[in-house]
């Protein structure tokens, strides 16, 4: 595991999208697998920096974003749909149909999960995946206990997790006690990972997927397994190192 130290998150954030920038450029058919939260914000304003100034060029690049919240509708402004429109996809040259989220409403929700992962093999499987980092050390939303060798599925939301994400839905009540997430075993099959994780909140979490045992009680520790998993934090999140 590569572990790089950035000052603040503002410098993680443009080294990340450096990395991503730079594949794009080498590589036109791309596929990127893609991650929400409030940490990847900054990265994907460098993105959309980066095609507006540069002419970064996402006409050919597809995507696969790693989770998706059960129940909630694309145009549902909490989906992961709707946060990578607004965030990303309608500010660049991108392709809609080469962009990929599971979907939450889907009838037959497991059907979906197979689904997901054979859309992901016909795409040539995942060249880089950006991946943030959960308070309890989830990736996606593969919570502590799950399998290390899942596929993408259905995962309970855990309390700590639940508690981290309900501010924006208003009350825990109205948010989604489930999601599709792509699974440890999916994730570990991308050709790179590309993991941030910034400020004191992600320290603990951090420590325990860099240093600790390799344990499905933090799921980020199975990317200690994988041959090229690059980590970009801050001084905060790299305190306990
Ligand atoms: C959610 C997402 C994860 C994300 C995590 C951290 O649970 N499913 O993909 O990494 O939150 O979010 P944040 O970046 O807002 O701290």
């Amino acid at each position: 595991m590569e572990v790089i130290i950035r000052d603040d998150a503002e410098a993680g954030c443009l080294l990340a999208a450096k990395i991503i920038a730079k594949l794009v450029r080498d590589k036109p058919h791309a596929v990127l697998g893609l991650a929400t939260g409030r940490t990847p914000l900054r990265l994907y304003q460098e993105l959309i920096r980066l095609h507006r100034a540069e002419g970064l060029d996402f006409s050919r690049v597809t995507t696969f974003n790693l989770d998706e919240y059960v129940g909630l509708p694309s145009e549902h402004e909490q989906s992961y749909r709707y946060f990578m429109r607004e965030n990303f996809f309608r500010h660049i040259n991108i392709d809609q149909v080469r962009t990929h989220v599971p979907n939450g409403t889907a009838a037959d929700l497991h059907a979906e999960c197979r689904a997901y992962e054979e859309r992901i093999v016909a795409a040539g499987g995942i060249d880089l995946q950006l991946l943030g980092l959960g308070r309890n050390g989830h990736i996606g939303f593969n919570e502590p206990t799950g399998s290390l060798r899942s596929r993408t599925w259905i995962k309970i939301l855990s309390e700590q997790t639940l508690q981290d994400n309900s501010d924006v839905f208003g009350s825990l009540e109205s948010m989604p006690h489930h999601a599709i997430t792509m699974g440890i075993g999916t994730i570990l099959d991308a050709k790179r990972c590309l993991l941030i994780a910034f400020g004191p909140s992600k320290t603990r979490a951090v420590e325990r997927m860099v240093e600790g045992p390799l344990s499905s009680m933090c799921p980020a520790s199975a990317l200690q397994l994988h041959p090229r998993a690059t980590v970009v934090l801050d001084e905060g999140a790299a305190a306990g190192l």
